[in-house]
């Protein structure tokens, strides 16, 4: 398996935090935000990585990442032990597009994309080295929220299948006035190898992005997309700059990317 971190994007939400740096370096609790979806990367087993930047400020992020292979600081202890690729995303043109700009680095291998501003109390390495050995079809993680309109949800039949995700309902998936379901889908993603094949099929959403919504979509109608929970609690670090606060008390009181 190889692994990709989208850590593109403009992250106007946070404000005057981000006009000098890139948001996926700010702080949360005592590492920047990016390390968490690297190390979670590493507890699935993944080594080879792919990270996605900005045009600004990606020299940042190379200058604190280095080639993967970290130590914490003042010590000899490995905090990261990874093999890193990086690419510049030059105009935020959705998530889907940052997975299609890893086809020659994946090649014939699954890919594993984390969002680089999402953090899981769970690392979830069964989950994903059980669909690795399964090597077939897409994965995605879902949580509960109260608000569903921030993100991308699926919904079910009445067997309990999942028969479509909508992007945002109401806002950027318009075959929707409100979310049909309070089920979101996370920022963690498994790919089979033709995920590169679907994205060129895709076209641009009413907001101009490529969205990953849509490749899980197809998955869905072709039935090859597994949908798992997620164990205890996941956070979206990029929506407002109280929360960076807030997610590293929570990490401090039950730990981050456990087993
Ligand atoms: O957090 C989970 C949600 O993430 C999902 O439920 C949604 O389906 C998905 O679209 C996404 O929604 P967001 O509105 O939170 O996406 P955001 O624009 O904040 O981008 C998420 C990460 O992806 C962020 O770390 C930056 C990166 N990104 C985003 C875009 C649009 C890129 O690297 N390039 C991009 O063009």
């Amino acid at each position: 398996m190889k692994g990709l971190v989208c850590a593109g994007g403009e992250a106007t939400r946070l404000g005057e935090l981000t006009r000098v740096t890139n948001k996926h370096l700010l702080p949360v609790g005592s590492w920047p935000m990016i390390y968490y979806p690297l190390q979670l990367l590493q507890l699935a087993g993944v080594r080879e990585v792919l990270v996605v930047t900005g045009k600004g400020h990606a020299g940042q992020m190379i200058d604190l990442l280095g080639d993967g292979r970290l130590s914490a600081r003042g010590s000899d202890e490995p905090l990261l032990e990874l093999d890193l690729t990086y690419k510049v995303q030059t105009r935020p043109g959705g998530i889907a597009q940052v997975v299609g700009m890893a086809r020659d680095f994946a090649g014939d291998e699954p890919l594993v994309v984390v969002l680089g501003d999402n953090i899981f109390e769970h690392a979830h390495a069964d989950e994903i080295a059980a669909w690795g050995a399964a090597g077939a079809g897409a994965r995605v993680f879902v949580k509960e929220v109260p608000d569903p309109e921030n993100f991308g949800v699926v919904v079910y039949d009445e067997r309990g299948r999942v028969v479509d995700l909508a992007e945002k309902a109401g806002v950027v998936d318009l075959r929707y006035e409100a979310p049909p379901t309070s089920d979101a889908v996370v920022g963690l993603y498994c790919y089979p190898p033709d995920v590169f094949d679907v994205i060129e099929s895709l076209r641009p959403s009413s907001r101009g992005e490529l969205e990953i919504t849509d490749v899980n979509r197809h998955y869905a109608q072709a039935g090859a997309l597994s949908v798992v929970q997620v164990r205890g609690w996941w956070e979206d670090a990029g929506k407002h700059w109280q929360h960076l606060a807030e997610i590293g008390r929570r990490i401090d009181e039950t730990g981050v990317n456990k087993p």
